[in-house]
C-alpha cells in the first residue's frame, strides 16, 4: 500500500502540474475500512485478560529527561510509547511528533529528518496534492525510523495571530484547513502507520494553555473549529484524535463530554481513539467522558489509566464495557491504518533526495509575494551590487520551536538558546535550518558584489545600504509552542532597522521569516515584501528562486494580516500579563479564572470577522502577487458546485488559486470561502475548473443539525477575500440534516 507520490515529484520541473499529482492522491483509509477494522478490533478485545486491557490505555514519554518511571528497552526516544500485547499480535505503539517532519526531541536519538515548511506555509500553498506529498514523505520517514504513530495533523484554526503555535497550524478557514490537513493525514497513513489530528479542540493560545477556559456556543464551534476537524477526519480518517490542553465551556478538553462523547463519537461517528495531549489528563473521570488513552503519563498528576482504571472497571460492569470500548478504539485505529498487518520495523531506507524535493517544492509554493512596487522583483542577475542584511541569512532559515521542531541533517545551523530553566529549556531556542539564503543568492549572482551584514547594528547596515544597488533584509519573528507573542511587531528592533535601511535605499526588499502575520510600519517605504514563513530545509533555495524569478511566486495568505491589533477581536491574548510561559510545567488547574471569550467573533474568524466589522486588512486572506497576471471569470453555480475559468494573461508560466466565496444570503452579507483550486497555467492558457460546495458552508448549525435556509445565495470569485468579482445569485432550497 506504499502509494508514493514522491517519484512523480522527482520527475517534475520547478513547477509541477498538480493534475499529475492528483492521480496519486487517494484516501488511504476510508470510513468503511474503519468500520471493518472495528469488528476485528472487538474480536481481539474479547480475547484480552483484564490486566491486558490497561496496557493500550496508558503511555509514557520515553525520554531520560522526563522524571518518573522506567523506560522500557523497546521504546525509541521520542514523544510517546505504549506497550503492546505480544500474545495477541498487538505491537508496541511508538509515537513521534509531529506535523513538520519527524521531530528531533532534543537530538536524543542522534538522527535527523527532512524538515518541511511550517503548517501555515502548507496552508499558503492551497495545494491538496502537495499536502498529501508532504504527509507521504514524513510518514515514510517515521516508519523507517520505527514509529507507527505520527503525532501530526495540527488542525486548530488561527483565531489569534499571536498564538505561539500559529506556525504549526494551517489557516483561519475551516475549509482550507480541513481539506489540507485531511489530505496530509491521508499521505501519512499511506505508509500504514497512524496519524493523529490535533489538538481537539479550540486550542487557540499558549498562555495558560492547560487551564484557559474557552467560551464558545455550540453553533459557533461547529461552524468553525469543529468543522475544520470534521472535514479533516472525513478525508484523512486518522486513527487517533489528540484532545487539547485547554478547557472548553469549563470542561477540560481531554475530559470534555461535549467534545469527545457528544460531538466526535456520537455526532460524527468517529471509531478511532482519543489520546490525550501530554500532561492534559485531569483524572480518571476523563475516561468516562470519552478519553481512550493517557499519553506521556509522567507529565500528569497521576497514572490514572492503569491500575485505577482496572479497579474501577472490575467494580462496575459499565466501566468494564467502557474499558473494552477504549481498547477496541485503539485497535480500530491501528488495524485500519495497517499497523497490525504490516508492523513497523526500525532501520528502513529513506529516499532523502525525493523528500528534499518535496520539502523544496513545498517551500517554493508557500512563498507569498506581498508587495512588488515597480517590478522590483524578480532581480536581474546583473542587478548591480546587493547587500543582504539580518535574519542569520548567512547561515540558515528560521524554524518554529516546541514539540514540532525538526532536526535536519547536521543539526541546526544556528541554535540560539533563550532560556536555561527546566528540562524543556532546550525547546526555548531559536533554531535555523541549514541552507543559507546568502549562499543561494550568491550562487545566482556570480558577478558583482553580494555583501552581508548581520543587522545587529542598524547604523552600519544603513550606511552600507546607501552605497548598494539593492538591499535584501531578512526579518524574523520566532514563535514557539508554550509562548504566545506579545504583539505583532518584529522583535529586537528589526522594524527600526528596516526603516533606517529603507530611508537610506528605497530599493529595499524585505524577506519575512515569520510564523504568521506581522506589522509592517515601514511597508510604504520598501520596494518589495516576500513572506517566506518558516520554510524548512528547502527554504534558502526557494527564497532565492523567487527573488531571481526562477520560481514564480504562487503562495496565497491562509491568514489575514491585520492593519494593527485593534482590528482583532481581542486587544491582547487573555492572561498574557498574569501568567508565565508554560514550557511543560503548569498542571491543569480547575480553579483558574482565565477565560477567553470566542463568542466575540463566534464562527467569523479572520477575513469573516473583517467582513462583519467592515474593515480592510493590511493584506487579506487569499492574497498573493505573481510575476504574471491572472483573470478569473465566468462563474456559474447551482449552489452545490461552482464552475469558473482561470486565465494566465501575462508572459510567464505561473500558478493561481481560484477562490469562490459565498457573499450573501437574501439581504444579509456573509463571507465564507466555499471552494478553491490551485491551477498551473502557461502564458495565455485558460483552464475551467469545477469545485464542489460543501453544504455545511451554506448552512447554520441549529441545535441538533445543519439548516440551509430558503433563499437567494450570492457567490463571487475572489482574487482574495477582499477583491471580489461580480455576484452570481442562485435560489437555494432550504433543508435540514443531522451530522
Ligand atoms: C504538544 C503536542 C505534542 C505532545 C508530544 C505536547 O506538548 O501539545 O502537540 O504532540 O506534546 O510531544
Amino acid at each position: 500500500m506504499f502509494r508514493s507520490i514522491v517519484t512523480s515529484l522527482l520527475a517534475g520541473s520547478a513547477i509541477v502540474s498538480s493534475a499529475a499529482w492528483a492521480q496519486d492522491r487517494q484516501q488511504s483509509v476510508s470510513a468503511s475500512d474503519m468500520a471493518a477494522a472495528q469488528e476485528r478490533a472487538e474480536s481481539i478485545v474479547a480475547q484480552m485478560e483484564p490486566e491486558e486491557k490497561v496496557r493500550l490505555t496508558m503511555g509514557i514519554m520515553p525520554l531520560p529527561i522526563v522524571p518518573g518511571g522506567e523506560i522500557p528497552e523497546a521504546a525509541i526516544p521520542a514523544a510517546g510509547f505504549v506497550p503492546g500485547v505480544e500474545r495477541l499480535g498487538i505491537p508496541d505503539l511508538t509515537e513521534t511528533d509531529g506535523p513538520l517532519g519527524v521531530a528531533y526531541v532534543m537530538g536524543l536519538r542522534g538522527d535527523y529528518a527532512t524538515a518541511m515548511p511550517a503548517g501555515i506555509a502548507m496552508g499558503a500553498t492551497f495545494n491538496r496534492d502537495l499536502a498529501y506529498a508532504q504527509g507521504t514523505a514524513i510518514g515514510a520517514e517515521a516508519r523507517a525510523k520505527g514509529f507507527n504513530v505520527l503525532l501530526a495533523g495540527g488542525a486548530n484554526l488561527a483565531r489569534d495571530p499571536r498564538n505561539g503555535r500559529t506556525f504549526e497550524y494551517i489557516s483561519e478557514d475551516p475549509l482550507l484547513t480541513g481539506q489540507l490537513i485531511g489530505w496530509n493525514i491521508a499521505g501519512v497513513q499511506s505508509n500504514e502507520i497512524v496519524s493523529t489530528i490535533k489538538h481537539f479542540a479550540l486550542n487557540g493560545q499558549e498562555t495558560g494553555r492547560k487551564f484557559v477556559d474557552v467560551l464558545i456556543d455550540d453553533a459557533a464551534a461547529r461552524e468553525s473549529d469543529l468543522l475544520a476537524f470534521q472535514i479533516g477526519i472525513e478525508i484523512g480518517q486518522p486513527g487517533s484524535v489528540m484532545c487539547a490542553y485547554n478547557r472548553v465551556n469549563s470542561e477540560q478538553g481531554c475530559a470534555s463530554e461535549y467534545l469527545l462523547n457528544q460531538v466526535l463519537k456520537e455526532d460524527w461517528g468517529y471509531r478511532g481513539w482519543v489520546m490525550s495531549d501530554w500532561g492534559a489528563v485531569p483524572g480518571l473521570y476523563a475516561a468516562w467522558n470519552g478519553l481512550d488513552q493517557q499519553s506521556g503519563s509522567q507529565l500528569d498528576p497521576d497514572t490514572f489509566f492503569d491500575e485505577d482504571l482496572l479497579l474501577a472497571a472490575q467494580a462496575d460492569p459499565a466501566h468494564m464495557a467502557r474499558l473494552d470500548d477504549m481498547n477496541a478504539r485503539v485497535l480500530t485505529g491501528l488495524i485500519a491504518a495497517g499497523v497490525l498487518d504490516n508492523p513497523v520495523t526500525p532501520g528502513g531506507e529513506i529516499d532523502w533526495e525525493a523528500h528534499a524535493r518535496v520539502a523544496q517544492q513545498a517551500a517554493e509554493q508557500s512563498i507569498v509575494l506581498l508587495r512588488n512596487e515597480n517590478d522590483a522583483l524578480p532581480l536581474a542577475r546583473d542587478a548591480g551590487s546587493i547587500l543582504v542584511v539580518g535574519g542569520y541569512a548567512d547561515s540558515g532559515v528560521l524554524s518554529g520551536g516546541g514539540s514540532s521542531q525538526v532536526h535536519g541533517e547536521g543539526g541546526p545551523a544556528i541554535l540560539r538558546p533563550l532560556s536555561n530553566t527546566g528540562a524543556f529549556s532546550v525547546f526555548i531556542s531559536e533554531q535555523y535550518q541549514r541552507g543559507a539564503p546568502l549562499n543561494s543568492i550568491r550562487a545566482r549572482k556570480p558577478e558583482g558584489t553580494v555583501r552581508f551584514r548581520p543587522g545587529r547594528y542598524a547604523s552600519d547596515a544603513a550606511a552600507l545600504a546607501a552605497q548598494t544597488d539593492v538591499v535584501i533584509v531578512f526579518a524574523t519573528q520566532w514563535m514557539t509552542e508554550g509562548l504566545d507573542v506579545s504583539d505583532l511587531g518584529l522583535p529586537d528592533g528589526q522594524d527600526q532597522m528596516i526603516a533606517e535601511i529603507a530611508a537610506a535605499n528605497p530599493n529595499t526588499i524585505v524577506v519575512l521569516e515569520t510564523g504568521g502575520p506581522v506589522d509592517m510600519p515601514w511597508l510604504d517605504d520598501v520596494a518589495a515584501v516576500v513572506e517566506a514563513w518558516y520554510p524548512g530545509q528547502g527554504g534558502a533555495e526557494a527564497i532565492a528562486g523567487v527573488l531571481f524569478g526562477e520560481v514564480n511566486p504562487s503562495g496565497r495568505l491562509p491568514i489575514t494580516f491585520p492593519r494593527d491589533a485593534s482590528q482583532l477581536p481581542r486587544e491582547n491574548i487573555p492572561g498574557m500579563l498574569e501568567y508565565d510561559p508554560d514550557f511543560g510545567g503548569n498542571p491543569p488547574s480547575p480553579d483558574s479564572k482565565l477565560y477567553t471569550d470566542y463568542n466575540v467573533e463566534g464562527s467569523d474568524l479572520g477575513y469573516r470577522w473583517n467582513a462583519r466589522q467592515n474593515q480592510e486588512a493590511l493584506f487579506p486572506f487569499g492574497y498573493g502577487l505573481s510575476y504574471t497576471s491572472f483573470a478569473s471569470s465566468g462563474l456559474t453555480t447551482d449552489g452545490s458546485t461552482a464552475t469558473f475559468t482561470l486565465t494566465n494573461n501575462g508572459e510567464r508560466a505561473g500558478a493561481t488559486v481560484g477562490q469562490v466565496y459565498l457573499v450573501s444570503r437574501n439581504d444579509e452579507n456573509l463571507q465564507r470561502l466555499v471552494g478553491f483550486e490551485r491551477v498551473e497555467l502557461e502564458p495565455g492558457e485558460s483552464q475551467t475548473v469545477t469545485v464542489d460546495i460543501d453544504p455545511r458552508l451554506l448552512a447554520e448549525w441549529n441545535e441538533t443539525g445543519w439548516t440551509i435556509f430558503d433563499g437567494d445565495y450570492g457567490f463571487a470569485l475572489g482574487e482574495d477575500a477582499e477583491r471580489l468579482g461580480p455576484v452570481v445569485k442562485v435560489a437555494v432550497q432550504g433543508r435540514s440534516w443531522e451530522d
